[in-house]
Order: structure tokens, then C-alpha cells, then sequence
């Protein structure tokens, strides 16, 4: 398949491709392997079992390898294109595009989940994100996202930007990017996937533990 959806119009989304490529290997080692506890409790949402499933901003692919032993047939999907070069080692027989997911290179109706795992905070433009995802999506079929809570509710969060407003240097010039924790409120993930056309919505708080290395 062809794909020009990843030509850039939006600064945010540049910055997004290139850092995220940048930090591929090391986002996989560090990051991923926390991340992906929520893993099983989105596919559970889904019913992923043996359905064509889309992973939106798959990353390095780890939900999607959980969706493959759940006998999903997987394609995903990354901005990033070294976090799809690990993607495509982690899961020889899921099938991965270098995508924009505010412009899914894909047929309407070709899915019968779609899967987001922490991501949705990382699109300059969430409703058209969704409403793609819609879009792809059989009628009928199923949709989860994650995202983090509020620093208020999630200690994990307080600490880094704590950390960064105290010792970071807040002085750089970054595009800007859409809220952090917009769809850490219960109420506007229900509005927005009501909006968006998407039914019998729930929302659910999923715990991360993140075990740190004694410092030396
Ligand atoms: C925090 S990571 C999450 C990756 C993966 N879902 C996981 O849970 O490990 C965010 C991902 O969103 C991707 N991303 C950012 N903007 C995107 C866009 N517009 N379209 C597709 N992917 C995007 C990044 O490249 C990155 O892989």
C-alpha cells in the first residue's frame, strides 16, 4: 500500500515523528516494558480474540504482539519510523505502516477493533483521530484508548513534572502541543467518543506500577 499520509502540515506533529524516531531503542527498553501493563486490559475491551485489529501509534509493538498471541490479525500503525522498525522485528506476521493516525492510509470499515495505547495526548488534532478510527471500523466493532491521569489522581506524573518545573530548563523552544491530561477526565472521553459516533461508552482507571533500580 502506498502511503502520503506522512508528509508533515503541523510542527507539533513533526516534533512527534522525529523525537519519537530518535528515541525508539531506548523508548522500547525503558518505557515500553512498563507501559504495556495495561496491554491485556485493552485487548479485553476489544475482544481482540482472532479479529482484524488495528493498533494506532502501535510504537514498537508490544500491544500488538500481545493481540497476535490472542490470534488477532494485526496491522499497526506509527508515525515514527524507527518505532515501526521495531515493531516489524517484535511481530514478523503483523503487517505495520508509517501513518499518520489522523489520516488512516485505510479502507473504511476494515476493522473489527482498534486499539490506542497511550497515544491519544501525542495527536495535535484527538476527535479527528477518533473519528479515523471510527471510520475504519466495521459497524459493530470495538475501540480503546489509554491515557494518563492527572497529576492530582497519579503520583507517577506528579513526580516528573514536578521534577522537570524544579530542575528542567523550561526555556526551549518547542511547537505546542495539545493538553497532557484532556482525556484524563472521565467526562471528556465520554463526550468526545459520544460525539465521535461511538456507543455503550466506559471508562476505566487501569494501574501502572513502575519499579525503579536501587541508585548506586
Ligand atoms: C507514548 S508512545 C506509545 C506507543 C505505544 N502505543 C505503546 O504503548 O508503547 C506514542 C506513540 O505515538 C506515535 N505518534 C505520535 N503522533 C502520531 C501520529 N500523528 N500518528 C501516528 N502515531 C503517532 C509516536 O511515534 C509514538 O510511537
Amino acid at each position: 500500500m502506498t502511503d502520503d499520509s506522512t508528509s508533515v502540515h503541523d510542527p507539533f506533529k513533526q516534533f512527534e515523528r522525529d523525537r519519537f524516531s530518535l528515541v525508539a531503542q531506548k523508548y522500547d527498553e525503558a518505557i515500553a516494558t512498563v507501559t504495556s501493563q495495561v496491554d491485556e486490559a485493552i485487548l479485553d475491551a476489544v475482544g481482540a480474540s482472532g479479529l482484524r485489529l488495528l493498533d494506532v501509534a502501535c510504537g514498537t509493538g508490544w500491544l500488538s504482539a500481545a493481540a497476535l498471541k490472542r490470534e488477532a490479525i494485526v496491522t499497526g500503525l506509527d508515525y515514527a519510523e524507527n518505532m515501526v522498525a521495531i515493531a516489524r522485528v517484535r511481530c514478523p506476521q503483523a503487517s505495520f505502516y508509517n501513518g499518520d493516525a489522523e489520516n488512516l492510509p485505510f479502507e473504511s470499515g476494515q476493522f473489527e477493533a482498534v486499539v490506542c495505547s497511550l497515544s491519544i495526548l501525542h495527536f495535535p488534532n484527538p476527535e479527528r483521530a477518533i473519528a479515523e478510527s471510527f471510520r475504519v471500523l466495521k459497524p459493530g466493532g470495538r475501540y480503546a484508548f489509554t491515557c494518563w491521569t492527572p497529576p492530582t489522581c497519579n503520583p507517577f506524573m506528579a513526580l516528573i513534572l514536578g521534577s522537570v518545573q524544579t530542575y528542567g530548563n523550561m526555556d526551549l523552544d518547542l511547537p505546542s502541543g495539545p493538553p497532557l491530561f484532556r482525556f484524563g477526565e472521565r467526562g471528556e472521553c465520554e463526550r468526545v467518543l459520544s460525539a465521535e459516533g461511538f456507543t455503550e461508552v466506559s471508562v476505566t482507571e487501569l494501574p501502572i506500577k513502575w519499579t525503579f533500580s536501587t541508585p548506586k
